[in-house]
């Protein structure tokens, strides 16, 4: 899995240690990039230790793993819904951390992420400092419709923003999501109040789902030189 920013060890202290925090017959939501994959690897070990979890992924990428890693898994549909056991802690990476406000959707999954993040009774998020600023300002990755991209960047261009089709690394072509869907990442500059670029995104018909993922992180672990801070 491809890592992005930051020192490995970092991310793989930050995993761990959301790891520690499950418990046995937890449903866990399992995230997507290299710091949610430190923590699979990790609840890999506590299941071969006899710890029972079911997981549940929110990307091909983090189910293939679970697999390697012997988790049991479960479709998100049948732990929601009426007298179901609903998801109790989810754990992810992000790739801007403000405050608790984050940006998502570097390996382009946000949509599951969100569905599964926002479900679970408790969502920890798992990044280095490299992670963490005062403002965010990175571009915010939006899930969209194929038909829809112009309609959606012209409707990015209206809040001053730019959208730029995100394209694979090495084929020529666009990166298409787990969803079959195009992603567009959208820079604002700074974003002092993302509750009302939320608004927007959300509005725009076209949009599928976006990476700002505002009021929804219980805690952050932070992996650091020495050890993890836990900001709650
Ligand atoms: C995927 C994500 C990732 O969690 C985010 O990109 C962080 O990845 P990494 O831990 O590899 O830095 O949102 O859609």
């Amino acid at each position: 899995m491809k890592t992005s920013g930051g020192s490995d060890a970092m991310k793989r202290r930050a995993g761990e240690s959301a790891a520690e925090t499950i418990e046995d017959g937890d449903v866990v939501g399992l995230g997507t990039g290299s710091t949610a994959a430190h923590a699979i690897r990790a609840l890999g070990e506590r299941v071969d230790a006899g710890v029972e979890i079911r997981g549940v992924a929110t990307s091909f990428a983090s189910r293939e793993l679970a697999i390697e890693e012997r988790i049991p898994l479960v479709d998100l549909d049948e732990v929601t819904g009426p007298d179901a056991a609903g998801v109790d802690v989810a754990i992810d990476g992000a790739d801007q951390v403000a405050a608790g406000d984050l940006i998502k959707g570097g390996g382009g999954a946000h949509a599951r992420e969100k569905l599964v993040d926002s479900t679970a009774d408790r969502f920890v998020v798992v990044a280095d400092p490299s992670k963490e600023t005062a403002v965010l300002d990175r571009p915010v990755p939006v899930e969209v419709l194929a038909s829809a991209r112009g309609v959606v960047a012209d409707a990015v261009r209206a809040a001053d923003g730019e959208a730029t089709l995100r394209r694979a690394e090495r084929k020529d072509g666009p990166v298409v999501t787990d969803n079959g869907n195009l992603l567009l990442d959208c820079a604002f500059g700074t974003i002092p109040d993302p509750g009302t670029l939320v608004t927007t995104l959300a509005e725009t018909p076209g949009v599928l789902e976006h990476g700002l993922f505002v009021g929804l992180a219980d805690e952050v672990h932070v992996g650091t030189a020495d050890g993890v801070r836990v900001l709650e």
